[in-house]
């Protein structure tokens, strides 16, 4: 069943909390594991915040999603300091999705309560496994029992939209041990989960002890095996396969990760955050000493100069003049698309998803030259069972969802 309920999708607001009480091993996200430049940063994120309300013209925000890193490192009280200043400075729609990320090794019931309390509706916490061995190679801080503990008290709290995060492929698992995972996620009856197929990132420390010997390697089979057992029982179970990475029960999307698919406009804040204006992207620098300098520095300049709107034009021009280095290496970059790279990213990102690419949205919005030659590129594809088409939909065969970005790049305008 295709879902396509929210082709009327908001303008949603992205905050990245980029510290951790330690690096897990295999994680390549932007984040610190030190809180000394916590309250710095919290200083620089709220005139971020305060200063970039004009980003999106005043469209209504629909989703609020704070991610890291461990937004869960945060106390109740700061959170809700962020969501009034959000608030106050953005037009927000009426029933708005917010997420929280959170860690098991920050969580506790009390904590639980007083986000349910400050209006967080959707928490996706990261377990990535029921098994302590698996992690261990993880080198997560939080134990199995821990974190269905943690689940527990989010359902004692009152939330009910509740996803999890697995990581698949482990060397340390099997095909049973997998299945034992899903079968505990399945008894949990939650609406929603992300699993992920464990990736060597290049600057993880995981890639480094593989390399040198010291923990076991990864085998793309084992994910392979993994991945095929997860679709087939999550689909089993009821679950909509709606993402390479994501399933949910119907109806139970992250609105919030839809709209990235779906290319409605969002706003990026903290380092390394990235934005979407609807027609070109943003991204800020992933440093957060930097990123505390420059909305120092831009904040010292608006009181100077009695700034009214207290707004920040072009955050590059806050970079102080006397450090030449740095002079090269603004807070944000910002890359308007051209039609070509448009289209890619369309086809890029909605091949990930079950709603696949639109061929009728495709020559309205973008003409006919983008639908004829996506169609036509999509033909060898179909008769080697990589794509299918139903009406003017283009999919993922189920076999191909690992390998989307392959099948997209086929698809790629040249
Ligand atoms: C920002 S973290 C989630 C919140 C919190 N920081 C935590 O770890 O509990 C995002 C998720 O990405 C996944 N992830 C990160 N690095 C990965 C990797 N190298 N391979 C597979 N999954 C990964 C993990 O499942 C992780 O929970
Ligand atoms: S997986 Fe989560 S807790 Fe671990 S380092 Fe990455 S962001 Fe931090």
């Amino acid at each position: 069943m295709r879902d396509f309920s929210y082709f009327c999708t908001m303008a949603g607001i992205y905050i990245h909390i980029p510290f951790c009480k330690s690096k897990c091993a295999y994680c390549g996200f932007y984040s610190l594991p030190s809180f000394k430049l916590k309250d710095r940063f919290l200083e620089a994120l709220k005139k971020e915040i305060a200063m970039r309300k004009d980003y999106l013209n005043g469209e209504a925000i629909n989703t609020i999603y704070f991610g890291g890193g461990t937004p869960s490192l945060l106390s109740i009280n700061e959170i809700g300091e962020l969501l009034h200043l959000i608030n106050d400075a953005y037009s927000i729609g009426k029933k708005p999705e917010i997420t929280l990320e959170a860690n098991p090794d920050t969580l506790s019931l009390e904590y639980l309560e007083g986000l349910r309390q400050l209006g967080v509706n959707r928490l996706s916490i990261g377990i990535q496994s029921f098994f302590d061995n698996d992690l261990k190679y993880l080198s997560r801080r939080h134990d199995s029992q821990h974190a269905l503990q943690c689940i527990n008290w989010a359902k004692h709290a009152g939330f009910s939209n509740i996803s999890i995060d697995l990581i698949y492929g482990l060397p340390t698992s099997n095909a049973e041990q997998w299945n034992r995972n899903l079968d505990l996620f399945f008894a949990l009856d939650l609406p929603h989960l992300s699993a992920y197929a464990l990736t060597l990132e290049p600057n993880a420390i995981l890639t480094k002890q593989i390399e040198l010997g010291k923990v076991l390697p990864v085998n793309e089979e084992d994910a392979l095996r993994d991945y095929e057992i997860l679709c087939k029982r999550a689909i089993e179970k009821g679950y909509l396969h709606y993402e390479i990475s994501n399933f949910c029960r119907p109806g139970m999307h992250s609105k919030h990760n839809a709209s990235y698919w779906f290319g409605t406009p969002y706003i990026g804040f903290g380092p390394s955050a990235h934005s979407f204006d609807g027609a070109s992207r943003q991204w800020n620098i992933s440093s957060v000493e930097r990123y505390c300098e420059v909305f120092a520095a831009a904040s010292r300049h608006c009181e100077e100069r009695s700034n009214p709107g207290n707004k920040l034009p072009f955050l590059d021009c806050f970079v102080p003049r006397n450090d030449a280095k740095r002079v090269q290496e603004p807070v944000s970059e910002n890359e308007r698309l051209t039609p070509e790279q448009q289209y890619n990213e369309y086809v890029m990102l909605r091949l990930r998803t079950h709603w696949g690419i639109d061929l009728k949205w495709l020559k309205r919005e973008m003409g006919e030259r983008f639908s004829s030659y996506c169609e036509q590129h999509a033909q060898p594809l179909i008769a080697q069972d990589r794509l299918s088409q139903t009406r003017e939909f283009l999919y993922l065969t189920d076999k191909q969802m690992l390998f989307a970005d392959g099948v997209a790049e086929e698809l790629f305008w040249e």
